[in-house]
């Protein structure tokens, strides 16, 4: 008697939901926790990391102290200048074969990447340097000096100022 009462429905049980249906139902809510984590990951994702670069362009103000041949070299910079009885100039020491940055040495500079020398100013005494060292942009101004890294001039070319 009982088994036969289990196996009757009642109008007020709800109505089985049919395998198919289920089915579909379960692949939607994936679909849809996939999305949702899809969304989740996507404003979660890092902001692009862009650091403003230091300009290229920065004044500098040489020790009165600065001896002919002796390099000046700007607290994080790559640029070395010099003073002489000619003028001022400022060479990059940004190696040109490679575009490690070089040291100064007993004589110049070297190259700690792959040996190259150059002389104090800029000459490739040792490759594998393909070229000198260039000479940079400087604007003698109010008793300092502008260095303009994004512009090279002709090895030789010294200001006053
Ligand atoms: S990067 Fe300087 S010698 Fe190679």
């Amino acid at each position: 008697m009982s088994e036969t009462s289990s196996l009757v429905r009642s109008r007020l049980d709800p109505e089985p939901v049919p395998r198919r249906d289920f089915l579909g139902l379960a692949s939607m809510g994936a679909a849809g926790a996939a999305m949702l984590f899809a969304l989740v990951g996507m404003l979660r994702l890092p902001k692009a990391a862009v650091v403003a670069s230091p300009s290229k362009k920065f004044t500098v103000q040489l020790p009165d102290s600065l001896a002919p041949g002796k390099a000046h070299i700007p607290a994080g910079r790559s640029v070395a200048l010099f003073r002489d009885e000619k003028g001022v100039y400022a060479i990059s020491l940004v190696c040109t074969h490679l575009g490690c940055i070089v040291k100064e040495a007993a004589e110049g500079f070297e190259c700690p990447c792959h040996g190259s020398k150059f002389t104090a100013d800029g000459t490739v005494t040792k490759g594998p340097a393909p070229t000198a060292l260039p000479w940079l942009k400087v604007t003698p101004r109010d008793g300092e000096f502008v260095v303009d890294e994004d512009t090279t001039v002709p090895q030789g070319a010294k200001v006053t100022g």
